[in-house]
């Protein structure tokens, strides 16, 4: 059995590095939890073709990501660090935010170092390894991708220091996490909650229940979410150097400052402003909390 993530620590549990980084422990892993790796990397990436970002299906090309099994982080990092410097690091839990950005800034992404069991196939309290290394690390092996999350982990330090985490966090949420693409071809997820849920990759480009909306810094940053659903709203980027551009040339400071004196926009509001590029029924919500 690899390390199980139970709860999030407060200081790094015993052998774990200042840093809050474990060995993988690759050697570890189960026959059972490199075959439930297979089994979920085979159901998502049926679901991908016509769906994930270009940069996506690159990045699980030039990653070999079609090796079976949980992926050995020193053969992964050996590819991702050539291909944009970044690398993967295991860790045993949810890490705090000082951490986390620290890690990202310094293009180490932190890692779940366990796995799903069968009964969690769909759902989980935190972060696995599927989630963070299917979901995450092959848009990491994308060169503008990977320089925006180094920035977002610099923003995120900064961020600290004007206590507007909370609305930093909505831009992770909204990209990261949850992000849509507009490509030639049409719109395509490239966020990793997205990519790596079943459920959800269908839903966030086909249902009619969700409002996509173009992205706009300051309207992302606004908006509250949801963590315990489907998303009610995606916004909805025209390409990854846009991204990159408009939150690397923007000073948030004065932006933090502005959204301290503005209201937060419910989760499924349309304002005056919006690009909507659908307006969803909300049915999905309203027959849930029904
Ligand atoms: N430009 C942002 C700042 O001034 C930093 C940042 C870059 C934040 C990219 C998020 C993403 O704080």
């Amino acid at each position: 059995m690899a390390d199980t993530a139970s709860h999030v620590y407060a200081a790094p549990p015993p052998g774990a590095a200042a840093d809050w980084t474990i060995p993988q422990h690759w050697e570890a892993f189960s026959a059972d939890e490199h075959a439930m790796w297979d089994r979920l990397f085979a159901r998502q990436t049926a679901m991908l073709p016509g769906r994930a970002a270009d940069a996506f299906l690159r990045g699980i090309d030039v990653l070999r990501l079609e090796k079976p099994g949980i992926p050995d982080y020193r053969e992964l990092n050996a590819r991702l660090m050539a291909a944009t410097g970044w690398q993967v690091v295991a860790v045993p839990g949810l890490v705090p935010d000082d951490v986390f950005f620290d890690h990202l800034a310094n293009r180490r992404f932190p890692a779940g170092n366990f796995i799903r069991t069968p009964e969690q196939l769909d759902y989980l309290q935190e972060p696995d390894v599927f989630l963070d290394v299917f979901g995450r690390v092959p848009m990491l092996a994308d060169p503008v991708f990977a320089d925006y999350m180094v920035a977002y982990g610099q923003g995120g330090l900064r961020s600290l220091n004007f206590g507007a985490l909370d609305k930093l966090a909505r831009l992770y949420w909204y990209t990261v996490e949850f992000g849509l693409i507009r490509e030639a071809a049409g719109l395509r997820i490239y966020g990793a909650g997205i990519v790596s849920s079943y459920g959800e990759s269908v839903f966030a480009l086909d249902d009619p229940s969700p409002n996509r909306i173009g992205f706009d810094l300051e309207r992302v940053m606004r908006t509250r979410y949801r963590i315990d659903d489907y998303q009610q709203n995606y916004f909805v980027i025209d390409s990854l150097d846009e991204l990159l551009r408009v939150t690397v040339e923007t000073d948030f400071a004065p932006l933090y400052e502005r959204l301290a004196n503005l209201d937060d926009i419910a989760i499924a509001d349309i304002v005056p402003g919006d690009t909507v590029i659908t307006r969803g029924t909300q049915d999905h919500a309203r027959n849930r909390a029904a």
